[in-house]
């Protein structure tokens, strides 16, 4: 009770800076959270155990244990680990199990409802890095997120906003209206929400470990829920989930390590191909320029990934071609420093799989300097809508991130590919991109983003404003971003000022404005004196906290 009064005493704070450890997440109870197991000599992946527990209960549009993500860890002993926790198709999944009979996309069906939900992999996730790496013991790590359900917590204003928001899609379902909603009105924002029965699924799991739930009482309501409302997940879908252990994924850039994602994230690999095309120009150019190139090599990354990217274990990815630095060197030769290229010219000629742009990424650097980047989510906001039963977590729409038609649009416009078609057991192609920066050896930067595929050029903005411009770490997080993902052939941008946009206008750009790109929660260590400085993306209004 005393660690949620005193989680509940702590303001929210857009930066911090630290010699001791940090935490930066979406929402400020979540980061306390996380700080507050540090505080009581956690390391940072028992930090962002918690952290990612207490988001399940605090951030319902992403946070969650009925979803899935990714998780990098970077250990000061040398370990450095990529947990592919990401939902996986069930058993009983099928190429065209969304279609209907004449072979057009029945609407709604990979996005809404239980037959949309992948087999989550979150707690299982969360399990495996405890018992790798964390110092704590479980029931410590999941203590604050059973806490904050059990007693309630005032709602921030942005997730109530997203409550009300969603409301119609989401009071379809019985069990999220009667857990999230008050007799089926919204909750407004300080209000105090309980969740019950989440609570109750989070004590199980805290008492029973991580297994629980894929082979204990909430894989019974789990399995109950789908067989009753239509979903297709079964007992044996839930035993035979594992996390994939993989090895990160290492480029370089001007001489730093950037150690990121691998497939089945699309994201590092088109990172690391964007930054070795972009090491063959200037450091500083004019910010037309930069972002003409930089928009160049965003259509080529993306151009590949919508044709070339996949689950590993089922398709073929040509990583190391991909991110050879002789591979870049092809298309520099092809851009021309004034001209925007066609998207239609460049192949291969597909669209972009596609992606909903709610996800939630935090980072953490303990006082040791041990480092997690974790991308975390239920896919679209509040995922496919439906809290299972008796549970009270909602369930992700993961499935939708597949191609539920190869080579249509699904119901966003987007063409996926036949590599990332459905199939038993895979795991659908994401963006997510946490990503962790080694300067001359030492950890300088923890990044990553939500955003569906703008996750992927945020990280590399937030990078480069960083590498190569200079920026504060305050200054690399704000400074306006821009968008290119090679379909539709547009740069979407945040407010530019206008000379730079009449230059890529001239240029031969498409541009079309956003009021807002990606939520890039980032640590910042300055590897001279070691300080840290975490930096909460003021896009959502989240929260950095310090261990001291
Ligand atoms: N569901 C968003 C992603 O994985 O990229």
């Amino acid at each position: 009770m005393l660690a949620v009064l005193a989680i509940l005493a702590i303001a929210d704070s857009e930066t911090v800076t630290t010699r001791n450890g940090v935490v930066v997440c979406d929402e400020p109870l979540a980061a306390q959270a996380g700080a507050s197991i540090l505080r009581k000599g956690g390391n940072a992946v028992d930090a962002a155990v918690a952290t990612a527990l207490a988001l399940a209960v605090v951030e319902p549009t992403a946070g969650n244990i009925g979803g899935g993500g990714f998780m990098l860890v970077r250990m000061t002993d040398g370990r450095k680990v990529f947990l592919d926790y990401r939902e996986e198709a069930p058993r009983k999944a099928s190429r065209n199990m969304y279609l209907a009979p004449d072979g057009s996309l029945r609407n709604g069906a990979s996005t809404l409802g239980p037959l949309a939900a992948g087999v989550p992999g979150t707690v299982a996730g969360m399990g495996e890095a405890s018992h790798r790496f964390g110092k704590l013991p479980w029931r410590d790590l999941v203590e604050p997120a059973v806490e904050l359900a059990e007693r309630g917590f005032p709602l921030s204003r942005s997730q109530a906003s997203a409550l009300e928001h969603d409301a119609d899609r989401l009071t379809k379902f019985d069990a999220t209206r009667q857990e999230y909603f008050k007799d089926g009105k919204s909750y407004v924002a300080g209000e105090t929400l309980r969740l019950p029965q989440l609570a109750e699924t989070l004590r199980r799991i805290q008492k029973e470990g991580a297994r629980e739930f894929y082979q204990g009482h909430t894989a019974d309501l789990i399995a109950i829920h789908m067989r009753s409302h239509g979903g297709i997940i079964d007992r044996t879908d839930l035993a035979a989930y594992h996390v994939r252990i993989r090895k990160p994924l290492v480029g370089t850039y001007r001489g730093r390590e950037v150690m990121t994602s691998p497939p089945p994230s699309s994201g590092g690999v088109a990172v690391i191909e964007m930054l070795n095309i972009l090491e063959g120009y200037p450091r500083k150019m004019s910010p037309a320029n930069r972002i003409h190139v930089t928009t160049e090599a965003m259509r080529r990354a993306f151009a590949d990934r919508s044709e070339l990217m996949g689950d590993p274990d089922f398709v073929r990815v040509p990583v190391s071609k991909l991110i050879a630095k002789n591979y870049a060197a092809k298309f520099r030769n092809e851009i021309d420093p004034q001209k925007a290229s066609r998207s239609v010219d460049i192949k291969p000629g597909r669209w972009l799989p596609g992606e909903h742009r709610e996800t939630t990424h935090f980072s953490v650097v303990d006082a040791a300097g041990n480092a997690v980047a974790n991308t975390y989510t239920l896919n679209g906001s509040f995922g496919c809508a439906d809290t299972v039963e008796g549970a009270g977590f909602l369930l992700n729409n993961e499935m939708d991130d597949f191609a539920a038609k190869p080579g249509s649009p699904n119901m966003f416009g987007l063409i996926q590919g036949e590599r990332n078609a459905i199939a038993p057991n895979k795991r659908p192609l994401s963006s997510m991109t946490p990503t962790i920066v080694l300067s001359r050896g030492k950890l300088e930067m923890v990044l990553g983003s939500p955003g569906g595929p703008t996750i992927i050029n945020t990280v590399l903005e937030v990078f480069l404003n960083r590498a190569d411009l200079g920026m504060s770490p305050v200054e690399a997080v704000r400074a306006p971003r821009f968008h290119h993902q090679w379909m539709p052939d547009e740069l979407t941008t945040e407010l530019l000022p206008n000379d730079v946009l009449d230059d890529l206008r001239r240029f031969g750009h498409r541009l079309a404005p956003t009021r807002s790109q990606g939520i890039a929660n980032c640590v910042f260590v300055d590897p001279k004196t070691g300080q840290r400085t975490g930096v909460a993306d003021r896009r959502y209004r989240g929260s950095a906290a310090a261990s001291e």
